[in-house]
């Protein structure tokens, strides 16, 4: 007979560990990053379209001065060169010279002949013009002044060339303050586009960190959290979904836990009927054969020798029946476990010895005992482990009533101390190997069936549990783990 067992609660999910997003892949810093990037990416298109619209302004507009100064020179020079007056030439290169960036100014006749120039050196020679390099921009590297010529004209026809040199250095620092302060600009938008984005992504995200708290409080079993809805935008719609779903999940848990405790109820009370059933079944055996041996003493038609024979009987029933109720009583009494570190070699030593004296037999039974130097101790309760060791050695005893082997080994598997019992006997049939630890599962005439429930109970408290090997005929290894470490 087996009693019901009761079904266990679902184990708690184990949370999985969550992964350490660092603060480079938080939703946080990807959104503060894109919006600063597209920020600045468009800031930077903008101020530099800017500032190069700027930088044309500013050539265009020496440009325009330099072609108005050249063309007011040739027409100013005009009389001072039909009349070749070099007086007269000579205050008008002075008059240009003063202009703002002018760095030279000359003026040659239709030979080439020099007869006005800012440049001594070159008056009254035959040179090639000046004005030769550039007179538009962009300019040659290093080259910092504009030329300029304009043809002196007189009724359509030639009669010399006025040539001047404008200097870009004045230009060249507008436009170089201009590029500062587009770049000083594109700094600013960074700063002030990452400060505003940090605080979009601060307000997008916030409800996601609070929603993330709830979640690791639910999966650590408070299904009491809340998320709290500040916001009515998607993340508060998500926030109020998942407070939903939350309540659903508690009521369902709610629902499964009365269930559960409704259950175990059940179970417990035909667990306790059934084992009742067992008990008085078991009882009502020797009791029986007690009543018939008490009133057959009671007669006097009894011979000596009947009456020694009924004595016989009275003594095993009364045994049997005192065995049973104290196995009953070990198994609904056991203890909460005492577990400190004790020598487990000395106690496997001293119970197998002690059931290998009552058990010799003629064909021959062999015991070994095998402990390894580093699992000759370890943490239990000494009385508990006496018990536990001497049902499982005396099961493989009585599993082999005519003589065979019985060997303990303990071996150290990491913190753990493995103790394997190994046995030559009948072995146990798969059918029943399932059910064996349950009480009340027996195949021995005269066993309870309580010795392995007892075993299992005690191994549970513990913290572990018995693994049984059996092949039919050929023996059975059950096994079990202790703490090797306190
Ligand atoms: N080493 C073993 N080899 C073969 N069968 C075994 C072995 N250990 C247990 N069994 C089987 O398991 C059954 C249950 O064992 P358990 O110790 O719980 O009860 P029991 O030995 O029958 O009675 P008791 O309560 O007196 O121990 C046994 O009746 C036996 O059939
Ligand atoms: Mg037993």
């Amino acid at each position: 007979m087996s009693a019901p067992q009761l079904e266990p609660l679902p184990a708690p999910l184990t949370p999985a560990r969550e992964p350490d997003a660092g603060f480079i892949r938080t939703l946080r810093f990807r959104l503060m990053f894109s919006v600063a990037l597209v920020h600045v990416v468009l800031m930077g298109i903008f101020v530099t379209d800017a500032v190069r619209e700027q930088s044309d302004r500013i050539q265009a507009e020496l440009f325009s001065r330099g072609r108005s100064l050249a063309s007011l020179t040739a027409v100013a020079s005009t009389n001072a060169l039909l009349t070749e007056d070099l007086g007269a030439l000579a205050e008008i290169i002075q008059r240009v010279k003063s202009q703002p960036d002018v760095v030279y100014c000359e003026i040659s006749d239709s030979r080439g002949y020099v007869l006005g120039t800012t440049r001594p050196e070159r008056l009254g020679k035959r040179l090639p013009l000046l004005a030769t390099n550039s007179e538009q921009f962009p300019l040659a590297d290093g080259d910092h002044t504009l030329d300029l010529r304009e043809n002196i004209r007189i009724a359509g026809q030639m009669v010399g060339t006025a040539t001047l040199g404008l200097s870009t250095v004045r230009m060249d620092s507008a436009m170089a303050k201009t590029w500062r302060e587009g770049l000083l600009f594109i700094l600013a938008a960074l700063i002030a586009g990452s400060g505003a984005a940090w605080a979009l992504s601060l307000l997008t995200t916030r409800g996601l960190h609070g929603m993330l708290d709830v979640v690791r409080r639910i999966s650590r079993g408070d299904l009491n959290a809340r998320v709290p809805v500040t916001t009515r935008d998607e993340v508060g719609v998500l926030a109020v979904a998942f407070n939903n779903m939350v309540s659903s999940l508690k009521r369902a848990s709610e629902k499964a836990a009365l269930e559960h405790e409704r259950r175990t109820q059940a179970e417990r009370l035909a667990c306790v009927g059934e084992m009742s059933a067992t008990i008085a079944h078991e009882i009502r055996n020797p009791l029986s054969a007690i009543i018939n041996s008490v009133n057959l003493l009671g007669g006097d038609t009894l011979s000596q020798e009947d009456r020694a024979q009924v004595i016989a009987i009275l003594n095993n029933e009364s045994g049997r029946l005192n065995r049973i109720l104290g196995d009953f009583l070990n198994f609904a009494k056991i203890r909460e476990s005492e577990a400190v570190r004790a020598d487990l070699k000395g106690l496997i030593e001293e119970i197998a010895n002690m059931l290998y004296q009552d058990h010799r037999t003629e064909e021959g039974l062999r015991l070994t005992i095998s402990c390894a130097p580093e699992a000759q101790s370890a943490v239990f309760d000494r009385d508990q482990l006496r018990q536990v060791l001497w049902n499982l050695m005396l099961n493989a005893l009585q599993a082999m009533p005519e003589g065979g082997e019985l060997s303990i080994r303990t071996k150290r598997d990491g913190g753990k101390i493995t103790v394997n019992i190994v046995d030559t006997g009948c072995g146990i049939p798969p059918s029943a190997l399932k059910e064996i630890t349950k009480p009340f599962i027996t195949s021995r005439k005269g066993g309870t069936g309580l010795g392995l429930a007892i075993v299992q109970r005690i191994l549970v408290q513990h913290g572990t549990q018995l693994s049984i090997t059996s092949h039919e005929g050929v023996g059975t290894q059950v096994s079990f783990q202790l703490n090797g470490d306190d």
